[in-house]
């Protein structure tokens, strides 16, 4: 499984990029303000940084106005995925993408039937949101284990990227159900590593060592 950082924060992506477990980005407009700079800035800068795909999203709502965004966006580099989101007009943008030899991440995915089409439209990426439908009450996962099915069974070759992932629990469940992809926040890859049984054994280890005589 690829792992991608959900993040628009240069110095969080670096920071975790040089853990080495790294293998994309994803970013989108909430993530993009928070930064405070202009969209093709944060991106340009994320591309000096990370060697893999990254998602911008597109801000029109049109067809026409998500290609033209779209355009621009992968332009910046060849990395770039453009994010659209799954509504009638990112269908048809994702289209018009793909054509162009354009990859794109089909956003706010929060069913089943909306995932084959955005397939269909040929999307690269599908993004179901995990965690915003826990929210609501539903089990996300199971939303994920669904597609992946799916996709396999009719052989199409967009691949499922977990997003809106909020705990390591979430990951463990996306590994098991084969998500081709997991977005994830910096400090979920950072609760990832830690284990109460690591740092004891350390700790047992380090006052061992320091029993051995220096020759
Ligand atoms: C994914 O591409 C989205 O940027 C992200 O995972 C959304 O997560 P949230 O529901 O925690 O905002």
């Amino acid at each position: 499984m690829e792992i991608f950082i959900d993040s628009a924060h240069l110095d969080e992506i670096a920071r975790c990029v040089d853990l080495g477990v790294i293998d994309g980005v994803t970013t989108n407009p909430t993530l993009i303000a928070a930064t405070g700079k202009p969209l093709p800035e944060v991106i340009r800068a994320i591309t000096e940084v990370v060697n893999g795909p990254i998602s911008a999203e597109v801000i029109a709502v049109d067809t026409a106005g998500m290609v033209r965004e779209g355009q621009a966006l992968a332009a910046i580099h060849p990395n770039v995925v453009v994010k659209v989101p799954l509504t009638l007009a990112g269908l048809s943008a994702t289209r018009q993408l793909t054509e162009a030899g354009i990859r794109t991440n089909v956003t706010l995915c929060f069913n089943l039937p909306q995932a084959v089409l955005a397939a269909k439209a040929g999307a690269t990426y599908i993004s179901p949101f995990i965690g915003r439908i826990d929210d609501i009450g539903g089990r996300g996962m199971g939303l994920i284990e669904q597609i992946v099915r799916a996709y396999d069974k009719y052989g199409f070759p967009t691949k499922v990227l977990a997003a809106s992932i909020r705990h390591t629990l979430h990951v463990v469940e996306a590994i098991e159900v084969g998500a081709h992809v997991a977005t994830l926040p910096a400090k979920v890859i950072e609760q990832l590593v830690k284990h109460p049984l690591t740092d004891l054994g350390l700790e047992r280890f380090l006052a061992d060592a320091a029993k051995v005589p220096t020759a």
